[in-house]
């Protein structure tokens, strides 16, 4: 097992590039190369950098699916793979803008910038960084995409890989493989995603998986967001029970939302993303994409659920408006529940969930469409929940945690989020129900899936391709342990 210890500075950002953005700022653009006259460098960076990623040379390094030909390029851009989240361009380009952006792919540089652990250099001027040096410690490497990380009593990890693999990791860096994991869906954005513990889980061995599921076994012509409860003995997951299915199944791949996370008060809270179809879902009740949910830990309906007595209501509905939610975490001290989720192209939020709320997508929102469209030019509406923060542009937040840990005392109250766009881990400066502040930490570091607090108060991240967990070390602790 991989165990370099990598003593790093911690990356810092000074000015912070437009990414974050208050609801009371003016709303400014941030689309230069207006539809229809941008050079491909232009182009890409403003319609497909927010999926594929900023560096046009990594996304050409990518596992090919349709083929790299000019031809198929150009059918991928004019058309896309709409059941796969890949939208189409040819309302947006000229011809002339097409075959160039096709070009300039084809030509597409093979260097590519990855985080480079030799060459960085201890920062710490900002004020995310100021006295801080953190040591970023490989736990383990050589994954695909470990998408959710749980932490056991004794420490040992459980993660999950996205391909449909949930393995425990112990204390001696031994990976186990735990059996009986449901069939997922991996295509697209599905596969298996979040493991969570029962609260309880030292006294009844509970945990719980959300996963793409398909409507039937070996067919992925359909699927949804769904929830397994099972419990882990001796490596294998015995006494399962699906206590949720999002209803209704689609052939869309995208958006199924799936962190998880126990409120204090017993419930299990849960995202469903839009699965791609913002029209219809997110602002109708019958339908549970779109929406976050609260359950019993068993998977039935809690009586005091806010649409239980709403005629055609999912009633397992907590709060809605919501398009795809990929952090879900419970502030250390209040309770309260917060969730960050995806925007179109900008408009990604940090949201402070309540009760019945509804949060506006796709109402209001300070995204537009990814082909440069708009789609809405309210950001606020009477009823409808305003963000505590928006990122435009979007940074993909993905993966959600408050820092609540001795070892990391500058940071305690902070949240910090993956962004899978720009390859990094950002931290959120948190006062009350205010976001005062951002960083930019370990840049380049990969697409960044999740990050959560270790049962040993330290912050683990994982990242993408090459799939690597790490361990966020602090100068202190290394001098006094031996
Ligand atoms: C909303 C997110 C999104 C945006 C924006 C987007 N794409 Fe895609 N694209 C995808 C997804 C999802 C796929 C499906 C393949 C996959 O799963 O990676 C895809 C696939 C592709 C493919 C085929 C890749 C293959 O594996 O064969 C090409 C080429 C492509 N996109 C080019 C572009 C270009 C050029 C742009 C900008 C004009 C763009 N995309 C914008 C999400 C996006």
């Amino acid at each position: 097992m991989t165990k370099i210890l990598i003593i790093i500075g911690l990356f810092f950002s000074l000015g912070i590039f437009g990414v974050m953005q208050f609801p009371s700022a003016k709303y400014t653009d941030h689309y230069p190369g207006d539809p229809g006259v941008a050079d491909p460098v232009e182009n890409y960076k403003n319609y497909c950098a927010s999926c594929h990623g900023e560096l046009m040379e990594a996304f050409v390094d990518r596992k090919w699916k349709y083929g790299t030909d000019k031809k198929s390029l150009t059918h991928a851009i004019n058309t896309g793979y709409p059941n796969d989240g890949m939208p189409g361009f040819d309302t947006t380009f000229t011809e002339t803008e097409v075959n160039e952006l096709v070009d300039y792919i084809y030509d597409g540089l093979k260097n590519l910038n990855r985080f480079d652990f030799a060459s960085q250099t201890k920062q710490e001027t900002s004020w995310a960084g100021n006295g801080m040096n953190i040591q970023l410690e490989t736990v383990i490497g050589g994954l695909k995409s470990p998408w959710g990380l749980a932490f056991l009593p004794n420490n040992d990890i459980l993660f999950t890989e996205k391909a449909g693999q949930l393995y425990r990791l112990s204390k001696q860096n031994k990976l186990h493989n735990i059996s009986g994991v449901p069939e997922v869906n991996p295509d697209g954005q599905g596969g298996l995603m979040d493991v969570i513990l029962h609260p309880e889980y030292r006294k009844n061995k509970v945990i719980y998986l959300s996963y793409s599921k398909p409507k039937k076994e070996n067919d992925k012509t359909v699927s949804t967001t769904a929830i397994l409860r099972a419990v882990l003995e001796n490596d294998q997951l015995i006494r399962q029970k699906i206590i949720f299915e999002a209803y209704p199944y689609t052939s869309t791949r995208h958006h199924y939302g799936s962190r998880m996370v126990f409120g204090d008060d017993g419930y299990l809270y849960f995202s469903v993303g839009d699965r791609g179809n913002h029209n219809q879902y997110p602002q109708d009740l019958q339908y549970d994409p779109g929406k976050i949910h609260r359950i019993n830990e068993d998977g039935s309906v809690p009586s005091d659920n806010p649409f239980v007595n709403t005629e055609n209501a999912r009633p397992t509905i907590f709060s809605f408006g919501h398009r795809n939610p990929q952090g879900l975490v419970k502030h250390p001290e209040t309770g309260e529940i917060w969730s960050h989720e995806h925007g179109p192209r900008g408009g990604d939020e940090i949201n402070l969930v309540q009760k019945g709320k509804n949060y506006g997508w796709p109402v209001i929102s300070y995204g537009i469409n990814y082909n440069g469209t708009t789609f809405t030019d309210k950001t606020s509406m009477p009823g409808m929940e305003e963000p505590l923060l928006y990122w435009v542009p979007s940074i993909g937040p993905s993966g959600m945690t408050f820092v609540n840990s001795n070892k990391y005392k500058k940071w305690n109250g902070n949240i910090l989020s993956g962004s899978l766009r720009f390859k990094y881990l950002n931290m959120s400066k948190v006062e009350g129900h205010k976001v005062t502040d951002e960083a930019i930490l370990f840049e380049n570091i990969g697409r960044l899936r999740d990050v959560k607090m270790g049962n040993d108060g330290y912050i683990y991240i994982s990242v993408e391709n090459p799939g690597t967990i790490y361990r966020l070390k602090t100068k202190e602790i290394k001098k006094a342990s031996p």
